[in-house]
């Protein structure tokens, strides 16, 4: 856990009381829709098909029970009931009224949670591993970094109005959970030869109308010169960004009109001049960080407890620890991933009673921890490997001990017509019924890993362009079509999926992903070939043959 100081509780009262203002000048028409607009956007504030929608920033994903718990009492005393957990380590309130924004805003700056800069042409969220201080393996906690970054960015005057919104993204694991090849930067913790702590340094990913997967533009950049570093590179883009046209504003455009080699040239130009100035980081500042950051003090346990092998004859909890239960980087602990699919229901959602009792479990078995991840779920990162069982019982009370991490129901999905002003299509429904064809956890099981990403629309919030399958929504004639991509994957070897054929309708969509499935379980070399490997290793064209055979 990080504790804020006091300039961090000071600036977000001061963003409160000012917002408080805007809202009450909204309110009496002082400040019309237009001229309040880019007040709230800089707060998280959208307006949206049915009210407006409150997006807050949960840094690096980690929060404290006593957070999660008010996340809980905004769902319920501002909101209808339940919050809407996102790809990018926010949760968004969908039914909040304007006029109560304030209070809730003010009830979650109590507890150290903003949502300044979580929407507008600014820097965002800067997200993380949700493992990350627990991952085995991993360099060093890649949150200290972000928190660094965190700061940097937070109301920088350079950064307030960037040609167009700006994503960074740190991992410092081999395996990349925080999918920071799909953000305008990513970094990847390293060590170089000396031993010395740094990041490689990737540029231009992102989805959207125009996706691209970021390239390396330097393969070590020293600690000490990271803010530095990603000063130079968003000075090239604020000078050369597009800002003439919305859809070629982002870096992935200029990167690629500029090509990687021409792009990098520039940046390096930009930070000789300020690489040895006042952005260079002394270890005292990243020791002052590194010490607000909180670990448990963790227990000499055994590995194999009693308790694990007692309640490894059930068959529904080794179900549910098979594909929920991960390694941790002390013996005897363990990282528990909460599923937050349940079958037929929206993905990402959780109830104010579920985030009220997953607090409690948090505060019983996880040192009061909770963390949220790119995939929609939540996890508890650091529970006892012999409570492993009263968690699973504690979760299942709750609706939430859903075996299906990583299996074909285990769904991201943005909000789609049902939310989404900009929406072209369904996309909750779709998930909802997609889950409801793989129920069969005996069948999910047989299909091992399978993402299933769906958006929308082009904007590509459900990151559609990285799903094994990815489901896009389209329009055609004032109906709701739907193209189909596979062999996307958003972790270290990200790539972006491949268009299978002519986009099918709404109805047909659940059975299309139900042909691909027959398909793969045909095709596959072994039952441990997973389905993106099938695709890499057979290319579309037997997966487009089974689907457009009979239509
Ligand atoms: C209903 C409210 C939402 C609106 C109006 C909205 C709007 C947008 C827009 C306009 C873009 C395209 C930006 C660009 O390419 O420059 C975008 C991208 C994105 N949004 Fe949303 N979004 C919403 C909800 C969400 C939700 C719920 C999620 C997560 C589940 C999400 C995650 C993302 C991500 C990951 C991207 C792709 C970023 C990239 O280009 O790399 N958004 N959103
Ligand atoms: S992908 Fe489109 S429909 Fe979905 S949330 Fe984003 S903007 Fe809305």
């Amino acid at each position: 856990m990080y504790a804020y100081d006091e300039i961090d509780r000071t600036l977000v009262n001061e963003r409160v009381a000012e917002f408080r203002d805007q809202v009450k000048r909204r309110l009496s028409g002082e400040l019309s829709e237009d001229e309040f607009k880019m007040l709230r956007l800089q707060n998280g504030v959208y307006l949206q098909l049915h009210a407006y929608m409150y997006r807050i920033a949960i840094p690096y994903g980690t929060l404290a029970s006593n957070q999660l718990r008010r996340l809980a009492h905004v769902a319920r005393r501002y909101d209808r009931g339940y919050g809407h957990f996102t790809t990018r380590q926010n949760i968004q309130f969908n039914w909040i009224k304007l006029a109560e924004l304030p209070d809730a805003m003010a009830d979650l700056a109590e507890v150290g949670i903003q949502s300044m800069q979580t929407s507008g042409n600014n820097m965002r969220n800067v997200t993380s591993d949700q493992w990350a201080g627990v991952a085995p393996g991993e360099v060093e906690d890649p949150r200290i970094w972000a928190e660094l970054l965190r700061q940097f960015t937070t109301l920088h005057p350079e950064f307030s109005f960037l040609p167009r919104k700006f994503k960074i993204a740190i991992t410092a694991s081999d395996h990349d959970r925080a999918a920071i090849k799909i953000h305008d930067i990513g970094l990847r913790l390293k060590k170089n030869e000396q031993g010395e702590t740094g990041f490689e340094v990737l540029v231009g990913g992102g989805l959207g109308r125009t996706p691209f997967i970021a390239k390396t533009i330097k393969p070590f950049v020293h600690g000490h010169d990271i803010l530095s570093y990603v000063e130079a590179i968003l000075r090239v883009y604020n000078q050369y960004g597009r800002r003439d046209n919305i859809y070629k504003a982002r870096i992935k455009i200029l990167v690629h009109e500029l090509g990687i080699e021409k792009f990098a040239a520039e940046v390096e130009e930009e930070w000789q001049q300020i690489r040895d100035g006042v952005l260079k980081l002394d270890q005292g500042i990243i020791e002052d960080i590194r010490s607000r950051f909180f670990y448990p003090a963790y227990e000499t346990l055994p590995h194999m407890p009693e308790e694990l092998k007692q309640a490894a004859h059930d068959p529904k909890f080794e179900a549910w620890r098979k594909n929920s239960v991960f390694p941790h980087k002390v013996q005897g602990y363990a990282i528990v991933t909460v599923s937050l699919k349940p079958i037929g229901k929206p993905p990402g959602d959780a109830t104010a009673d579920q985030m009220d009792a997953l607090a409690d479990i948090a505060d019983k078995y996880s040192f009061g921890e909770i963390r949220v991840g790119h995939e929609q779920n939540l996890a508890l990162p650091h529970v006892r490997k012999r409570d492993l069982p009263a968690v699973w019982k504690a979760l299942e009370a709750i609706g939430l001990a859903i075996p299906n991490v990583n299996l074909v129901s285990d769904i991201i999905a943005c909000p789609g017509l049902d939310y989404c002003s900009l929406a072209n299509a369904r996309s909750i429904p779709i998930a909802q019924e997609i889950t409801r064809r793989f129920a069969n956890h005996d069948t999910a099981n047989l299909i091992g890993r399978l993402h299933i990403n769906i958006s929308g629309c082009i904007n590509a919030c459900g990151h559609h362009h990285v799903g094994h399958i990815g489901i896009l929504g389209v329009e055609k004639n004032n109906e709701e079509f739907y193209q189909i991509t596979i062999g996307g994957r958003a972790d270290e070897g990200a790539v972006l999926g491949t268009l299978i054929g002519p986009a099918v309708p709404y109805a047909e969509v659940a059975d299309v992903v139900e042909d691909i499935v027959e398909a793969y379980l045909a095709l596959r070399a072994s039952p441990e070939e997973l389905f993106v490997d099938t695709v890499k290793r057979l290319g579309v064209e037997p997966f487009r043959e089974r689907v457009y055979a009979t239509r």
